[in-house]
């Protein structure tokens, strides 16, 4: 495929894992769209080239997309809409050959989470939208990323003040990724698309999600190996016991009550666990890490970077 990168978030958590590693893993030029507003700066690399104006002009995204080939989104989830459609459109409009777009999250293909969490639709519904302009696409499924989570206290493990919830019922094991191997699997299959490789055939990847993984676990898992990495015992912390469909419930009235995100993840993080919602995707649908060459990491260190920050 000729023609180059181009990143639209490439300084967020997870675009700036991405043109690290591009920069590391590739010899092949980056271009990086920024806003106008953002007060990023980049790497001083001689293959960086960086476009930095305004979302709202087709004209300024166009020139940056024309002759470039491959376009991936990492913009941020406070990203309207409309700005993400208009990039999309605009990446049709010059030409663009493959868009790798928003998600980077859970399995919007399970039928049972899309149904009890209707923000998932709208990765559905964008990845119609990109068929419809006529580009190819290949989405990201990570589940929530490990790191990212451990520091948000999302998984419910707060390591600070060393409390944490664990839930009940029907639950099981779900994969998580870190950012560093999901940014390393974006780099290798963009990679693949614009010099592949002979037995990388660029149509398996034609309008699918790629699935990907560092670990497979159960919360219980996941909080021993905190205690491990925070070198504290079961005694140290504080562990209560919910029941994931209280959990789940209780994040659904908060999405109807003015909470809607922190209801919302709570019904995302709720649904990780529990049996049939997708979160263990690798038993349901395989991962392809291997056509990617991804690594095993080690989740004891990946958890102690994360908990030193
Ligand atoms: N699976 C997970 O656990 C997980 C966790 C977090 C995020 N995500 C998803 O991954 C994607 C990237 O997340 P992230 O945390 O890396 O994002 P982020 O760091 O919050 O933002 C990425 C970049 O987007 C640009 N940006 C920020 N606000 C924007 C706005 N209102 N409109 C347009 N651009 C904006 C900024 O780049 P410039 O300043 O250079 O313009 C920013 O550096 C999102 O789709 C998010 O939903 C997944």
């Amino acid at each position: 495929m000729s023609g180059g990168v181009v990143i639209i978030g490439g300084s967020g958590h997870l675009g700036s894992r991405i043109v690290q590693s591009w920069l590391s893993e590739t010899d092949m030029p980056i271009t990086i769209i920024t806003r106008a507003e953002s007060e990023a700066s980049f790497t001083n690399d001689a293959r960086i080239s960086v476009h930095k104006g305004d979302y709202t002009s087709v004209a300024f995204l166009k020139e940056a997309m024309t002759g470039q080939s491959v376009l991936v989104c990492a913009m941020g989830l406070t990203a309207a809409p409309e700005s993400v459609e208009l990039v999309y459109k605009t990446a049709a409009a010059a030409g663009m050959k493959w868009i790798i777009p928003q998600g980077w999250g859970n399995d919007w293909q399970n039928a049972q989470l899309a149904a009890r969490v209707p923000p998932m639709s709208a990765a559905k519904a964008s990845r119609s939208m990109i068929t419809e302009l006529g580009i190819p696409y290949t989405g990201f499924i990570t589940n929530p990323w490990l790191d990212w989570n451990i520091s948000s206290g999302l998984f419910s493990i707060d390591v600070a003040s060393r409390k944490a919830t664990l839930y009940t019922g029907a639950v099981t094991r779900f994969n998580t990724t870190t950012i560093a191997q999901v940014a390393l699997a974006v780099v290798r299959f963009v990679r693949q698309l614009l010099q592949p490789e002979p037995n990388f055939r660029i149509e398996d990847y034609r309008d699918r999600e790629v699935y990907i993984r560092s670990f497979l676990l159960t919360q219980k898992e996941l909080l021993e190996a905190v205690q491990q990495a925070t070198n504290t015992s079961a005694d140290d912390w504080k562990v209560e016991m919910q029941d994931v469909q209280v959990y789940i419930r209780d994040g659904e009235s908060l999405m109807g009550q003015g909470q809607f995100m922190r209801g919302l993840f709570q019904v995302l993080f709720g649904c990780l666990y529990s049996e049939g919602f997708g979160g263990d995707y690798e038993s349901d649908k395989g991962v392809d890490n291997a056509v990617l060459g991804l690594p095993q990491e080690d989740l004891d260190l990946e958890l102690g970077k994360a908990i030193k920050g």
